[in-house]
């Protein structure tokens, strides 16, 4: 059954050849009274009101957005889904003085996995497909997944089999990530658990078709430059998208390295030093910005947005929802955090939550944009101005979207 959303202000998002890079992300064509039309799950058309019930007719299924404005659904390119539980209890030693990285004998990555270890699969999957429906409603349309809280071969195998579980119970279009190179398992020399990622884990993986791209951490608690390069190098021939934490708690030259490795994304980079800031120029990487671990982690500095716009970067910004960095899962307050804290303006950050996040997962020709022939994932916003999303953090702005095609209701009053 046809339906058509008539009377919005629509922002496409349209890009001839994503990502859009520099000042490429703050041009947005609006289409002022635009209207949208689904079919089948996909959107078949887009343009003018008029011009689309003239040639569609009136349709009993007509959704009006008039003052509202209609974007894209967000696409969130890095979580750190499925985790089993929380932990709220490191976050308040933090507040009491205590660091990530002092925490991390007691806390952090490892107990996560602890957490992973002593969950049943159903609770896992009970609890990820509730976070999950819960940034539906906070418009995310598209979500990475990834493992690396499994820490051994079965560990992270088991992970990736319960994205897979959670890919057949959302209704988000999802892509899964082998972070296989998050933090050395505990009781096993790090060469030693990099000789069965690449021996076992990587190819595994692959075989079972459960991963579409990897990711490695670059931190002095996590995996030098050099066993990172090489575990990459090997996924990079088996075809799979790379993607890297860089810079994240300090400068170690993790993201020369991945820009040498044409990585897809090169994510978090709060202590991005400015000699690779050129090299970025002239790379086909995006960075991946993550206001909200560097607002839970309290980081100053904060990666140099604006620079990297002036050097003509292209830009994705995405949750890291995770227990223990950034616990937050809402991309209209991620949209917010990186205007206030990154200077990103909401035209950029529009760019960087939907085009250029579905560039960096390598779905930008599903997702990402209002194009025909891609998948109607649409949101309809409370406002009729952009600047609403980042001004009035902490509110949900989705009044009503579209997720492949099926209209869900958010806020009927708003
Ligand atoms: O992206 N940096 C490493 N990994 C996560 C944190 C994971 C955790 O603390 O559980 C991050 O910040
Ligand atoms: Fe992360």
């Amino acid at each position: 059954m046809r339906q058509i959303i008539v009377h919005g202000k629509i922002y496409p998002l349209t890009t001839p050849i994503p990502p859009r890079r520099g000042l490429e992300m703050a041009k947005q064509t609006i289409i002022d009274d635009g209207a949208v039309v689904i079919e089948q799950g996909i959107i078949e058309a887009i343009g003018p009101t008029n011009q689309i019930l003239a040639e569609f007719g009136h349709q009993p299924t007509l959704v009006d957005a008039k003052g509202s404005i209609v974007i894209p659904g967000f696409v969130d390119c890095h979580t750190h889904l499925p985790f089993a539980g929380w932990r709220a209890d490191e976050y308040r030693q933090r507040l009491m003085g205590r660091t990530y990285q002092d925490l991390g004998k007691l806390g952090g990555i490892a107990r996560s996995s602890q957490q992973f270890h002593e969950s049943p699969d159903e609770d896992i999957v009970a609890f990820c497909e509730s976070l999950i429906h819960e940034m539906l409603f906070n418009g995310t349309t598209t979500i990475e997944m990834k493992s690396g809280y499994g820490l051994s071969v079965a560990g992270e195998l088991r992970q990736l089999r319960l994205i897979q579980e959670l890919r057949h119970r959302v209704e988000q279009r999802t892509v899964s990530t082998g972070l296989f190179l998050h933090t050395p398992p505990p009781n096993l020399p790090k060469d030693r658990w990099l000789i069965k990622v690449l021996d076992e884990l990587l190819p595994q993986a692959h075989q079972l078709q459960w991963i579409d791209a990897v990711d490695a951490f670059v931190e002095s608690t996590a995996f030098s430059v050099h066993e990172v390069g090489e575990f990459l190098r090997e996924a990079q021939k088996l075809n799979l998208n790379i993607r890297v934490h860089s810079d994240q708690f300090s400068h170690l030259g993790g993201t020369a390295m991945a820009l040498n490795l044409r990585a897809r994304g090169i994510d978090h980079l709060d202590h991005i030093h400015s000699h690779d800031l050129a090299p970025f120029e002239a790379s086909p990487s995006v960075a991946v910005l993550l206001p909200g671990a560097t607002y839970s982690m309290g980081h100053k500095p904060h990666p140099p947005a604006r620079k990297m716009i002036d050097h003509n970067i292209a830009i994705a910004i995405a949750s890291d929802f995770n227990p223990g960095t950034s616990p937050i899962s809402s991309m209209p307050l991620i949209i917010s955090m990186a205007v206030h804290f990154f200077g990103l303006s909401p035209e950029e950050a529009l760019s960087a939550s939907t085009i250029n996040a579905a560039y960096v997962l390598g779905v930008d020709h599903e997702v990402g944009s209002l194009e025909v022939g891609k998948r109607a994932d649409v949101l309809i916003l409370d406002t009729d101005t952009l600047d609403s999303i980042p001004y009035r953090a902490g509110h949900n702005p989705v009044r009503q979207l579209f997720v492949h095609g099926r209209l869900v209701t958010i806020n009927p009053s708003s």
